[in-house]
């Protein structure tokens, strides 16, 4: 069941997003086992490539409070747009590094809802196990 509180949080953090190029903002929320939550929005730049999505800034916030992948009850990401917004290709590389194959990753706009795990949105992905 996708846990609406958290959803929730994930839609006012994307109020935080500083979108001034796309327009198009993102929120994101992890909420590990113990009740915390760590937020993240989308950060674009002038230097287009230098943006970072919110999903990554959310995990990212995670990692550096000391949080750790088995500490991780889901994730969230939330859009405004007409479709869901999927996580990129490089947020699914950082994912499949920092979240386990099948902890919960909540996708949501204001009309609709999904939910996924980072298994299914990058199969057969190249990890630490292949080194
Ligand atoms: N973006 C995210 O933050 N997360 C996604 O899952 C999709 C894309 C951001 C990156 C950029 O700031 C804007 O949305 C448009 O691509």
């Amino acid at each position: 069941m996708i846990d609406q509180k958290l959803v929730e949080r994930a839609f006012k953090n994307l109020e935080n997003a500083y979108a001034p190029y796309s327009n198009y903002r993102v929120g994101a929320c992890v909420e590990t086992f113990n009740g915390d939550y760590y937020d993240g929005a989308n950060i674009e730049n002038a230097s287009y490539g230098l943006s970072n999505c919110a999903e990554r800034n959310a995990v990212f916030a995670a990692y550096s409070n000391g949080v750790r992948k088995d500490d991780i009850k889901a994730l969230a990401i939330v859009c405004e747009g007409k479709t869901i917004a999927a996580p990129c290709g490089a947020c699914r590389q950082v994912l499949v590094e920092l979240l386990n194959k099948d902890t919960p990753i909540y996708l949501a706009n204001r009309t609709s809802q999904t939910e996924t795990t980072i298994e299914e949105l990058l199969p057969m992905s190249f990890t630490q196990e292949d080194l």
